[in-house]
């Protein structure tokens, strides 16, 4: 029987027991599937950890999330086609939740088959070397402290690219008298309460760090880009600067001449693609971009073809491009779909690659990735969803974004699924200091 390794279970590869479970519920024979986490539970990064650092065991903590994190783009672009936001809450909810909300959504599908008991939690892959015609898997079991080494056929790599931060030192660092912390140790804004924070960056960590810190009342923030500025109308108290020349004594001096006296500095700096468990030759090595090399279809390694990546890009869209992923992947797997031959792979990959290229703006990109997601989607029987009107959500998100960074979250979008419409939410964004389910779902009846 074929066997097949999934390392990791947040999304990615909880979309990947889920494809093979449907699968099987049509009568398919499914191959033999073993799930690898390295966290007590599943979820990934939505399952919060307060902790940084190491955890008990002495291994990086993996989670990136933080307190009071609301989803940055709207509920409807991520919806799963086999399982609506509907079908899970009994109702339509708000276009924007946070996190533990998310993580209830995530959970509820998979909470409904019997994949959690293909997943051997608190273990992590170690090693993972190709013998010529299968795997060969090394992985510890941290609570036992035992190693152990397995034979399979095929490797799924779910393992996230969220979790190993990229952190870089700027002139100053060490003398500096106040905190420096990379986004990935970020936990809880209050901690910046009428400090003066500078926040390294301009993608969407910058961006959410730096309004939960205003949010939840920093004295002042100040965002520095290396390379373009994200260029919202920011509220008063924060602002936007060119660069991080250094740091002396508690000052930061910036490219453009200012001067801000800081307290804390927020490294969000992006992360990286970090597979120590993989020999060199299995290793995707890219940065955080919206096709990486070497994949067909965004999944296939193009020199083994029994190894799969899922979830690798940068990403606008995210649970039902990874579904679409699964499916594309346990099709695969199972001998459905065909892998072409190494000059097909090469023109496919490349074409998507030149296309990546000459992207220029943020609808560009979306057009992009929404493009490559239904191309998958029409390769497997994952069932119907509106792409069209995720791409238009998309674009119309970000337009709101440009009017008002603050008020982007408090808009409602149609859902692709259902086509239900978010209802308005109870208290908006701004204002919401509490981020609880139970706050969240108790909508106050008409
Ligand atoms: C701060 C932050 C906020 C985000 N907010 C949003 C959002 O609002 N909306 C959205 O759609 N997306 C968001 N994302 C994007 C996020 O990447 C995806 O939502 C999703 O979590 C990716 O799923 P994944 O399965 O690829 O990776 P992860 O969620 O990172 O899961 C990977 C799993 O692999 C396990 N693992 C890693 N290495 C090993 C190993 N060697 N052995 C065993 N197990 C291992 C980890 O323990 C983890 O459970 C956010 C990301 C970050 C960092
Ligand atoms: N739900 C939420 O609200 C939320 C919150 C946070 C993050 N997220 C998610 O988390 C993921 C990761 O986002 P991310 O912003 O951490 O990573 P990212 O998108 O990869 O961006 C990395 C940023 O780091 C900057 N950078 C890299 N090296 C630098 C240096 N030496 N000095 C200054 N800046 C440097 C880059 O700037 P250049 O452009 O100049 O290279 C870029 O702006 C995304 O999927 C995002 O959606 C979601």
């Amino acid at each position: 029987m074929t066997k097949v390794a999934i390392i990791g279970a947040g999304p990615c590869g909880l979309s990947t027991l889920r494809s093979f479970e449907q699968a099987e519920k049509k009568g398919e024979k499914i191959p033999e599937i073993v799930c690898f986490d390295k966290q007590e539970d599943w979820g990934g990064l939505w399952n919060y950890s307060w902790r940084t650092g190491s955890d008990q065991y002495g291994d990086p903590v993996p989670n990136s999330m933080y307190r009071y994190l609301w989803s940055n783009g709207p509920k409807e672009c991520l919806e799963f086609a086999d399982y609506s936001f509907d079908e899970h809450f009994g109702k339509p909810i708000p276009s924007f939740p946070p996190r533990e909300v998310l993580y209830d959504y995530i959970l509820g599908r998979v909470k409904k088959g019997n994949s959690k008991n293909k997943v051997k939690f608190s273990t992590t892959v170690t090693n993972v070397v190709y013998n010529g015609s299968n795997f060969e898997v090394t992985y510890r079991d941290k609570k036992k402290a035992t190693s152990s080494t397995d034979i399979f056929d095929y490797i799924v790599v779910a393992n996230g690219h969220f979790s190993v931060p990229f952190i870089p030192e700027y002139p100053g660092m060490k003398a500096f008298p106040g905190r420096i912390m990379h986004s990935h140790d970020f936990r809880d804004a209050e901690e910046f309460r009428d400090k003066n924070v500078v926040v390294l960056g301009s993608s969407y960590s910058a961006e959410d760090v730096a309004l939960q810190c205003h949010k939840y009342g920093a004295k002042s923030v100040t965002i520095a880009y290396r390379h373009n500025p994200m260029g919202f109308k920011w509220p008063k108290g924060m602002k936007e600067v060119f660069h991080l020349d250094r740091l002396e004594g508690n000052k930061a001096i910036f490219k453009d001449g200012h001067i801000q006296e800081t307290d804390a500095v927020i490294l969000c700096t992006g992360y990286l693609h970090h597979f120590p468990f993989l020999s060199e030759d299995l290793k995707l090595k890219t940065g955080n971009r919206l096709y990486p090399p070497k994949l067909y279809k965004g999944v296939v390694w193009q020199n083994n073809h029994k190894l799969i990546y899922l979830g690798m890009q940068d990403q606008f869209h995210t649970f039902n491009m990874f579904d679409c992923q699964a499916w594309f992947a346990r099709d695969v797997i199972m001998g459905k779909i065909k892998v072409p031959d190494s000059s097909e792979i090469e023109k496919d990959i490349n074409k998507w690659v030149s296309m990546e290229k000459k992207l220029e703006n943020a609808d560009q990109m979306i057009d992009f990735q929404t493009e490559y997601t239904k191309e998958l989607h029409t390769l497997s029987d994952y069932p119907k969803i509106d792409f069209e009107l995720i791409r238009k959500t998309f674009k119309e998100w970000e337009h709101h974004k440009v009017e008002n960074i603050m008020t982007y979250r408090n808009k409602s979008f149609s859902s692709p699924v259902t086509g239900s419409v978010g209802p308005k939410h109870h208290t908006d964004w701004e204002t919401a200091m509490d981020d609880s389910l139970k706050t969240f779902l108790n909508q106050p009846k008409k």
